[in-house]
Formats: structure tokens, C-alpha cells, sequence
């Protein structure tokens, strides 16, 4: 038996919370395990029971939160109450971050500290300072989930590093809307109106620039990299943003509106990489110590090349896996 406490009680907390009671008979069966929810919480309140959590309690929290209210119950704590509960956690415990905050890094610190595991669908603490990754990083933890969603991208990679692997190159797409931008752009569709297409499709951030900026993609190939043993920091990353820095003080409207500025720049980038028949993609580069994202064209011969634009791809290059690298590509988004 191990308990778990839930940091976060989001779209992502929520599915994982109904795959832990959907999962009960399954665990028992492949791994003789048994995960018993012993918290949940999420930006204001803790719900805690040492003894566990019941199934019918966690499905009714999960109503609770997809009805839009905020989390309450009679073993309420307020959300300032966490470092007292995490250390009120039984031996061995298993901390769950899908928070998107750094404000989750000191509650996972102090977990680790007490010997607890934790796992990640969060980015912002491994792609924080290397004191964190170190701490976080060490020991019983698992971020498979921080690159590529569900895609097992850092077990193939974890598994490449422990059998002694050379790894020499990563190469991805990391982001489904920049890589349906980049197929709209090798359409020859105005990049203007892909952004608005893409975001009127709910495929961006209500800020489309969040996306279009490249930096969450940036904190997966981090990951990746840092997983690789460079040590380097978000700032050492080179993003090659879609938009210029002169843009960010427009508000939402006044950039959707003033994005077809961009429409001939674009259009003249995209024609001129993907010239030959490359296919235009929006991906990331982590080889030789360096962790590059840009737009490139990839020759449709490729693993990154030949992939549906709306899937994501992660290319290996290795010793191992060199004339025909290994690649892990599916869907690379969702709870
Ligand atoms: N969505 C995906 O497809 C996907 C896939 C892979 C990874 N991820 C990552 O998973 C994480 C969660 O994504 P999501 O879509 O579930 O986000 P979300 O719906 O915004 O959920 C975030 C949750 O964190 C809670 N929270 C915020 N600050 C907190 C704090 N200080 N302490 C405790 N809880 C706090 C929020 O509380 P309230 O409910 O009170 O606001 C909310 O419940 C993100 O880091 C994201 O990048 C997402």
C-alpha cells in the first residue's frame, strides 16, 4: 500500500484521481498495489484523512471541482496548512504535483527531504534552478508526463540512459499548436489567420502568444536535456519565438489584430524552409550541450519529418539507434 497525496485538483488531478479508483482491480491484479488517496487539494483548501480518502468521497470531490466550486468538506484545511499536512504524511508517501505553479517546489522539497516520492505532470519546478532539479530529480521520482503527455517519452529515454546508451541527438515536436501553425503556414495559409483559426479551435492559451513564445515546448527539450546531464538553465535555452518582443504589450484583441503584420514574414520563412519538398516544423534540438527551438524544414524522409503535423515526435539518435533512430510519436496532448 502506498499513499498518495494529490497537489493540484485540475483537469489533469481530476482524470488522475478517476484513474486511480478506475484503476483499483488493475493494480491489484498486474502489481498486488493498492494506492490509497490520502489528500487532495488544490489552490485554497486540503482535504486530508491519514486513513485514506473513499472512492465515493474522491468521485464526489471530482464533481465538486468540475461544477466549477472549490474544494470543501468537514477535513477541510486552508491551502496555507500544507507543509503541516506533508509532514503528516505516512512513511513512504507519494506526492502528486499537476499544479502548473513553482509554488508547488518548497511542498516538494520538503517531501523529498522526509524521504516521500514525488511525480510530476508539472514543468516549472524541473525547469527551475538546477538546486531543484537536483533535489526533485533524485531518488523515487517520476515527470513522465511533463514531455509528450501521456506519450512515454522519459521511460524510453530513462531507459536508454540506464542500459548505457549514447544518447548524441533529441529532436521534437513538443507542441501541438505550433506544429498545426507550421502546417497551416506550409499550406500557405496567412499565419494571421492560422493564429486565430487556432485559437477560435481552442487549441492555444487564451493568450495565443503563451504558445506562439515556444517557452512551455522550451521546458520539455530542458527536461530532455537536462535528463541528457547539461547543465543549463531556461535562459541558456535559444527559443525561436513567433512573434517579436515589441508585441508584448499589446492586449489580446489589439495582437490578434495586428498578428497579420507578420503575414509576409512568415509566409517568406516558410516557403523558404520548407523549398524541396521539406516539411516546415516548429521543433526542438538537443545535441552538442545546446537546446535549440525553431522553425526548420525537415525532409520528409525523416521520423520528424514524416509525421501528421498534429502529432508530436520525439526522434533518439544514439549509438545504439543511429542510421535508424528511435522514435516515440502519437498523440502528445491531453489530461
Ligand atoms: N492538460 C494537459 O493536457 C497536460 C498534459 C501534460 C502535463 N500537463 C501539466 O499538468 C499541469 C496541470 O494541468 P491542468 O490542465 O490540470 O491545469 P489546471 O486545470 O489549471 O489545474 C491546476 C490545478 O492546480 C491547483 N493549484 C494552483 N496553485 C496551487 C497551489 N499553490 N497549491 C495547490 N494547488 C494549486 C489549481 O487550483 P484551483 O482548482 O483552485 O484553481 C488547479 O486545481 C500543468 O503543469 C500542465 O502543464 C498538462
Amino acid at each position: 500500500m502506498h499513499s498518495v497525496f494529490l497537489l493540484g485538483f485540475g483537469g489533469v488531478g481530476r482524470a488522475l484521481a478517476r484513474q486511480l479508483v478506475a484503476a483499483r482491480e488493475l493494480h491489484a491484479a498486474r502489481r498486488n498495489l493498492r494506492l490509497e488517496v490520502v489528500g487532495i487539494s488544490d489552490s485554497s483548501a486540503i482535504i486530508y484523512d491519514q486513513h485514506g480518502l473513499s472512492d465515493d468521497a474522491i468521485l464526489g470531490m471530482i464533481a465538486q471541482k468540475s461544477a466549477g466550486q472549490k474544494l470543501s468538506g468537514p477535513a477541510s484545511q486552508p491551502i496555507s496548512a500544507i507543509h503541516e499536512v506533508v509532514a503528516q504524511l505516512p512513511p513512504r508517501s507519494i506526492v502528486v504535483d499537476t499544479t502548473a505553479t513553482a509554488q508547488a517546489v518548497p511542498v516538494l522539497l520538503a517531501a523529498k527531504a522526509a524521504g516521500h516520492a514525488v511525480v510530476l505532470a508539472n514543468k516549472l519546478p524541473l525547469a527551475g534552478d538546477l538546486a531543484w532539479w537536483d533535489a526533485i530529480t533524485a531518488g523515487a521520482s517520476r515527470w513522465e508526463t511533463t514531455c509528450g503527455s501521456a506519450m512515454p517519452v522519459i521511460s524510453t529515454l530513462t531507459t536508454l540512459l540506464d542500459a548505457g546508451d549514447q544518447v548524441h541527438k533529441i529532436e521534437g515536436s513538443l507542441s501541438g499548436t505550433l506544429a498545426y501553425l507550421a502546417a497551416q503556414l506550409e499550406a500557405g495559409k496567412p499565419f494571421g489567420d492560422a493564429v486565430r483559426e487556432a485559437k477560435r479551435l481552442g487549441y492555444t492559451e487564451p493568450d495565443p502568444r503563451q504558445d506562439l513564445g515556444g517557452r512551455d515546448a522550451g521546458r520539455k527539450a530542458l527536461i530532455l536535456a537536462r535528463m541528457l546531464g547539461y547543465r543549463i538553465g531556461m535562459d541558456e535555452v535559444s527559443i525561436e519565438s513567433l512573434y517579436p518582443a515589441s508585441m508584448d504589450g499589446l492586449s489580446v484583441d489589439e495582437f490578434l489584430r495586428e498578428v497579420d503584420s507578420l503575414n509576409d514574414m512568415m509566409a517568406r520563412r516558410a516557403a523558404e524552409l520548407s523549398a524541396g519538398g521539406k516539411k516546415l516544423r516548429y521543433a526542438a534540438v538537443v545535441q552538442d550541450g545546446k537546446c535549440e527551438l525553431k522553425l526548420l524544414g525537415a525532409d520528409p524522409s525523416t521520423k520528424l519529418g514524416a509525421i501528421q503535423a498534429s502529432d508530436s515526435i520525439v526522434v533518439f539518435t544514439t549509438q545504439h539507434f543511429s542510421s535508424n533512430p528511435l522514435a516515440v510519436s502519437g498523440r502528445g496532448a491531453g489530461q
